[in-house]
C-alpha cells in the first residue's frame, strides 16, 4: 500500500469515532470567549449570561469556564428550564459585585440561579462587596435591605463545592424552595460585626446536605426557615457568628414546619448561640420535629443550648402572646465545652404548646469556674448519660 491510501484508510476507520465523538461531548464555553473582562472593572454580566444561554440549550453536559481573573457581573439571573440536564461551572477566578449597593437592591439577589437542575459549581470566589451597605446600617440611615450573593431556587440536583464566599452585603448562600442539594468545602468569610450576613439561609427545601464548611460571619452561621425537610449538616466550623439556627419560625399563621434536621459534628468558637431553635411569640401551625444535634463543642459561646420562643423584637406584633409552634423530638447527644455565660442551656418554651421530647445525653457545658445553670420553661424530656447543667 501507498503511503497515502494508508491514510486513507485511517481517516475511514476514525471518521465515525470522530463523529459519534463530536456530537456527546461537553460542551465547553469559556466566559472571556463572550467577552467577559478579568479586569475586575468592566461590566462581564452580558457575557455571563451568553455562556449560561449557550450551556443551557445544549443537549449535551455543558461546562462554562471562568478563568483566573476578577470578573465584575450582576446583578444577574440565571434562569431554567434548561435543555441540558448537566451544568459544570468552574470558576478558577474571581466573581465581583458592583460595589454601589443600589445597584443590587431591587432583585434582592445578586447571583441568582432559578428552574435549573443538575447544575454543580466548583470553586473560586464570590465578593459581595458588602462593606458600604453595612457601614449604612451600621449607622442606622436609611439603608436598603442588600442583596443575598448566590441564590438558588425552585431548582433540584445541586452542588456547590470548593466555593469561597466574602462580605455578602445580605445572605452568603440561599437554598429556596430546592430538592437534593450538596453544599461540600465551602468557605464563607465576613466582619463579626457585618449585619444580616448569614452563612447559608435553608427554607421551603428537602434533602440538602452541608458538609465540610467554615463559616466565619456577623450573623447566623446557618439558619434554616420554615418547610425544611430532611436536612443533613455534618462536619462545621462556626465563628465568629450567631450559630446555627432553625427559625426564626411562626412569624406567620399559615406557616409549613421543619422537619428532620441532623447537625453532626459542629464546632462553635466564640459565638452568640451554639445550637438554637427560635420561635415568634405568635399564634402559628408551623413546627419543629425530628431534630438530631449530636458531637458538638463549644467554645465561649453565649447561648451553647437554646430554645426561646419568645422572639419578639420590640414587642412589637407580638406582646402578650404565646408561639404555636409545636417543637418535639429534639435530642442533644455530646454537647461539650464552655459558655460564655452563667445559662448554658436555655429552654424558654412556649406556655401554650410546650416542647415535649427532648432529650439530653451526654452534654456537659462549663462555665469559667463557675457551675454553669439551666433555665427550663414550659419544657418536658429525658436526660441519659451524663448531663450538667441540666433540665431532667
Ligand atoms: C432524614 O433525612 C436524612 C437526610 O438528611 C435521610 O437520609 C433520612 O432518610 C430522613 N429520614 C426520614 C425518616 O425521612
Amino acid at each position: 500500500m501507498t503511503q497515502l491510501m494508508q491514510s486513507f484508510l485511517l481517516l475511514l476507520l476514525l471518521l465515525p469515532s470522530f463523529i459519534h465523538f463530536s456530537s456527546s461531548v461537553e460542551a465547553f464555553h469559556d466566559v472571556t470567549a463572550f467577552g467577559a473582562k478579568s479586569d475586575g472593572r468592566t461590566d462581564s454580566t452580558k457575557a455571563f449570561i451568553s455562556a449560561w444561554t449557550a450551556a443551557c440549550r445544549s443537549p449535551n453536559p455543558a461546562t462554562i469556564h471562568v478563568p483566573r481573573g476578577s470578573f465584575l457581573i450582576g446583578p444577574v439571573t440565571f434562569h431554567g428550564p434548561c435543555r441540558s440536564s448537566r451544568i459544570t461551572i468552574q470558576i478558577d477566578g474571581t466573581l465581583v459585585a458592583p460595589s454601589k449597593f443600589a445597584n443590587l437592591r431591587k432583585l434582592g439577589q445578586w447571583m441568582l440561579f432559578d428552574h435549573v437542575n443538575g447544575v454543580s459549581v466548583y470553586g473560586g470566589t464570590v465578593d459581595g462587596h458588602g462593606s458600604s451597605l453595612w457601614a449604612c446600617k451600621v449607622a442606622g440611615r436609611n439603608c436598603p435591605a442588600g442583596a443575598t450573593s448566590l441564590a438558588f431556587r425552585n431548582s433540584k440536583n445541586i452542588l456547590i463545592t470548593g466555593l469561597t464566599s466574602i462580605n455578602s452585603e445580605l445572605y452568603h448562600i440561599v437554598i429556596d424552595s430546592c430538592q437534593a442539594v450538596t453544599v461540600k468545602g465551602v468557605r464563607i468569610t465576613a466582619p463579626g460585626d457585618s449585619p444580616n450576613t448569614d452563612g447559608i439561609h435553608v427554607q421551603s427545601s428537602t434533602d440538602v446536605t452541608i458538609t465540610g464548611t467554615g463559616i466565619k460571619t456577623g450573623d447566623d452561621c446557618i439558619s434554616i426557615g420554615p418547610g425544611t425537610m430532611n436536612l443533613w449538616i455534618e462536619k462545621v466550623t462556626c465563628g465568629p457568628g450567631h450559630g446555627i439556627s432553625i427559625g426564626s419560625l411562626g412569624k406567620g399563621y399559615d406557616e409549613k414546619g421543619v422537619e428532620n434536621v441532623t447537625v453532626k459534628t459542629a464546632a462553635f468558637t466564640g459565638t452568640e448561640n451554639g445550637l438554637r431553635i427560635k420561635t415568634w411569640g405568635r399564634p402559628s401551625e408551623g413546627f419543629v420535629k425530628g431534630v438530631v444535634f449530636e458531637h458538638a463543642t463549644m467554645q465561649n459561646v453565649r447561648n451553647p443550648i437554646i430554645i426561646d420562643q419568645n422572639y419578639c423584637p420590640d414587642e412589637k406584633r407580638c406582646p402578650g402572646q404565646n408561639s404555636g409552634v409545636k417543637i418535639s423530638e429534639v435530642k442533644y447527644m455530646d454537647v461539650q465545652g464552655s459558655s460564655a455565660s452563667q445559662v448554658a442551656i436555655n429552654f424558654d418554651c412556649s406556655a401554650s404548646n410546650p416542647c415535649s421530647g427532648i432529650g439530653l445525653q451526654d452534654v456537659k457545658l462549663t462555665y469559667g469556674n463557675k457551675p454553669a445553670r439551666s433555665s427550663c420553661q414550659h419544657v418536658h424530656g429525658t436526660a441519659s448519660g451524663s448531663v450538667v447543667p441540666s433540665c431532667f
